[in-house]
C-alpha cells in the first residue's frame, strides 16, 4: 500500500538511526560486487526470480482468482508480461460448485460514501472454480503448448479424502503444470464441505492432509494459508513440515462487507440474505504484511533457504511488493488489483519495482529480499533500545566527559554541548 516516499514516524528528530538501507551490512561477498557494477555500469536492474527450481521473468503472480479462470484471461496475464499465473482453484466434481451474484462488495473512501470514492476493500463470496475440470485440464495444457517457457501454477482443493487428493493430483499434474498451490485457506462456502480453510485451521488435519499431497505430488508445492487463525505461523510450519516446498500468504479475511442501513440488510445481498466473505483489495495489505513477517521471520530461524514464501494481499504498486520482498517474499501475488486495474497493471508493477532498485542500487531481488526483516524485534527490545538512545542523547547534552574526548572534527560542537544557555 505505501507508495515509494514513505515517511517513518519518529518520535523526535534524534530519536533513531533511518539512514537509507546499505547492503554493507549484509557479509554476501557476490551480492556485493554486483552492487558496485551496478552503480558504475548503470545496468537495468534484473527482476527475474528462480524459485524452486521455477524461472520467472519477474516476481508478479497472478493469484488464484477471477484472473486466472479460463484459457483466454491466463493467455492474456502471459502476453501482458506476468511473471507466472496461478489458475483459479479447481477440485474434481465442479457440478458441486454454485455460485451466487451479486458475489462481490466493495468499501470505498475519500469521498464520505460517495460511488466516486477510491475503493480500498473488497469482499467477494465467490466459491473455487465451477467449470467443469475436465475443460480446466484441457485449457492448462494448451497454455503450456503454447507457452512452454512460462510458468502455471494450478491451485486445487479436494474434501477430506486421500484417494480424491491423488487424483486431482495426477490428473493435473498431467498436463504439464509447473507446480501446484493447496488451497487451505478459502473462508467461505467450502469449509461447509470441511473444504478450504477447514484444513489450514486445523493443523492436525492440515498436516495430515499435507502428507497424502506430497506423497503423491512430483512438482513443488506451495500451500497457500488462511490470516483467519491466531498465529499463521503454526499451519505454515506444519506445511513446510509436511514436505510443502513454500507457503502463500494470505487468501481473503472473514468479514462482513456491511448493512444497507434502508433496508437493513447485509451486503453482498441475495434474495434478502448474506453470509460472511473474504475480504481483499489495499485495505488488507498492512495486515498482509503482518502475517508474511511472522511466516518469514519462522521460516528463516526454522527452515533453509530452499524453501520458497509468496506474499499476496492488497498489491497495486511496485512499492506494495518491495515491502513484501523486504520482508523475504520470493514472489508476489495479485488478484483484486488485477481485477480493478487488468492486466497491464504488470507493466507500471515493473517499472516502480525497478525504480525502488534503482533508488538503492539493487542489482537483483536477492540483492533485498527479506532486507528488512531484522528490523522486527519484540517491544521489551524497543524499550531498552529507546532507554539506550535517551541515555546516549543526554551524555551529549551534558558535553564531554573528559578533556581526552575532544575531537578536532567535532571542535565546535563539543564546546556548544557544554554551553548553559
Ligand atoms: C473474487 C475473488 C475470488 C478468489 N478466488 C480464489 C480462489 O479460487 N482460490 C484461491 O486460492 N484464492 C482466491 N482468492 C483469493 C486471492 O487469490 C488472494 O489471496 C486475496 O484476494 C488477497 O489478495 P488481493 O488483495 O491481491 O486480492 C479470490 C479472491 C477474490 C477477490
Amino acid at each position: 500500500m505505501a507508495s515509494l516516499s514513505f515517511s517513518p514516524i519518529r518520535a523526535k528528530p534524534s530519536g533513531g538511526d533511518f539512514r537509507p538501507f546499505r547492503r554493507q551490512s549484509l557479509a554476501r561477498p557476490s551480492r556485493v560486487a554486483f552492487r558496485v557494477f551496478a552503480s558504475e555500469g548503470q545496468a537495468e536492474p534484473d527482476l527475474s526470480v528462480t524459485v524452486n527450481g521455477l524461472h520467472m521473468p519477474n516476481p508478479f503472480v497472478i493469484g488464484s482468482g477471477p484472473p486466472g479462470t479460463n484459457y483466454t484471461v491466463m493467455k492474456r496475464a502471459f502476453d501482458e508480461g506476468w511473471g507466472a499465473v496461478i489458475a483459479k482453484t479447481v477440485s474434481l466434481d465442479a457440478a458441486k460448485v454454485i455460485n451466487v451474484t451479486p458475489r462481490y462488495a466493495r468499501l470505498r473512501v475519500g469521498a464520505n460514501g460517495s460511488a466516486k470514492g477510491q475503493i480500498i476493500g473488497w469482499e467477494n463470496i465467490e466459491l473455487i472454480s465451477d467449470r467443469p475440470l475436465e475443460t480446466m485440464l484441457k485449457e492448462f495444457k494448451q497454455l503450456k503448448e503454447e507457452y512452454p517457457d512460462r510458468i502455471l501454477i494450478a491451485s486445487i482443493m479436494e474434501e477430506y479424502d486421500k484417494a480424491a487428493w491423488e487424483e486431482l493430483i495426477d490428473r493435473v499434474e498431467q498436463t504439464g503444470i509447473d507446480a501446484l498451490e493447496i488451497n487451505f485457506s478459502c473462508p467461505h462456502g467450502m469449509p461447509e464441505r470441511k473444504m478450504g480453510a477447514a484444513v489450514g485451521q486445523d493443523c492436525a488435519l492440515l498436516e495430515e492432509v499435507c502428507g497424502w499431497i506430497n506423497a503423491k505430488a512430483t512438482v513443488p508445492v506451495w500451500a497457500k494459508m488462511t490470516p483467519n487463525i491466531t498465529d499463521i505461523t503454526q499451519p505454515a510450519r506444519v506445511a513446510l513440515s509436511s514436505g510443502c516446498e513454500g507457503v502463500s500468504a494470505i487468501n481473503t479475511i472473514m468479514s462482513v462487507m456491511g448493512i444497507n442501513l434502508n433496508t437493513l440488510r447485509p451486503e453482498p445481498c441475495v434474495e434478502g440474505y448474506s453470509t460472511p466473505g473474504g475480504y481483499s483489495c489495499k485495505a488488507v495489505h498492512p495486515i498482509a504484511l503482518g502475517k508474511v513477517m511472522s511466516i518469514a521471520k519462522m521460516m528463516k530461524a526454522e527452515f533453509g533457504e530452499d524453501y520458497s514464501l509468496s506474499g499476496i494481499g492488497g498489491v497495486e504498486t511496485g512499492g506494495d511488493a518491495a515491502e513484501f520482498i523486504l520482508l523475504g517474499a520470493n514472489t508476489v501475488q495479485v488478484c483484486t488489483g488485477v481485477m480493478m486495474h487488468g492486466y497491464g497493471l504488470v507493466k507500471k508493477l515493473c517499472s516502480e519495482l525497478k525504480d525502488f532498485m534503482k533508488m538503492h542500487n539493487f542489482s537483483s531481488i536477492e540483492d533485498f529480499r527479506g532486507a528488512s526483516l531484522e528490523y522486527f524485534t519484540t517491544h521489551t527490545d524497543l524499550v531498552q533500545r529507546q532507554q539506550e538512545a535517551i541515555r546516549q542523547r543526554k551524555a551529549i547534552r551534558q558535553g564531554l566527559q573528559s578533556d581526552k574526548d575532544w575531537t578536532g572534527d567535532g571542535f565546535v560542537k563539543e564546546s556548544e554541548s557544554m554551553v548553559s544557555n
